[in-house]
């Protein structure tokens, strides 16, 4: 899934999450850069709907990570680096296991926060603000 595509409201961003949604699967791994209200959490939201996830998604900020079990029995891991400095951090709280998931699916927002992450991920979004409420998303597939 190699492409770029603008969303130019919350809801068509949404739409573009649930659309990830279906080239994701247990194990993957899965980067979304963007500027601080670019997106991200949006995005995640529709991946999670995709998921079957019924749960109201919200950003992990302060909890660092929130994990999500769909209807689909599909688990999502929600990992927020925006305060983190380096994967031993991560591992300090025990959330390097997901970094990638042995099961399930690991979303983090700010993984170019942490060396080798964004490398290290099945598919990479990244969001670019336009004007207004548009924002430019261009999904790739894995670069390890
Ligand atoms: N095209 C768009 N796509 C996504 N969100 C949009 C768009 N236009 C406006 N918004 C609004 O911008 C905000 C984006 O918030 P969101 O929490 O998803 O961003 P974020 O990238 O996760 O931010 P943070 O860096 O704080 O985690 C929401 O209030 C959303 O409604
Ligand atoms: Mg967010």
């Amino acid at each position: 899934m190699n492409k770029t595509v603008i969303a130019h409201d919350a809801s068509e961003m949404e739409e573009i999450g649930v659309e990830l949604g279906s080239h994701v699967r247990s194990g993957f791994l899965v980067s979304v850069i963007g500027q601080l209200g670019a997106g991200k959490t949006t995005l995640v939201k529709g991946l999670a709907r995709s998921l079957l996830i019924t749960d109201v998604v919200c950003s992990p900020s302060y909890l660092l990570a929130r994990n999500y079990t769909g209807r689909s029995g599909t688990v999502l891991h929600h990992i927020d680096a925006y305060r983190v400095a380096s994967l031993d951090a991560l591992a300090e709280v025990g959330l390097d296991v997901y970094l990638p998931p042995e099961a399930g699916v690991s979303v983090v927002e700010w993984p170019d926060n942490i060396d080798g992450l964004v490398e290290q991920s099945n598919i990479v979004v990244r969001i670019r603000v336009l004007e207004n409420e548009a924002r430019e998303i261009t999904i790739t597939q894995g670069e390890a």
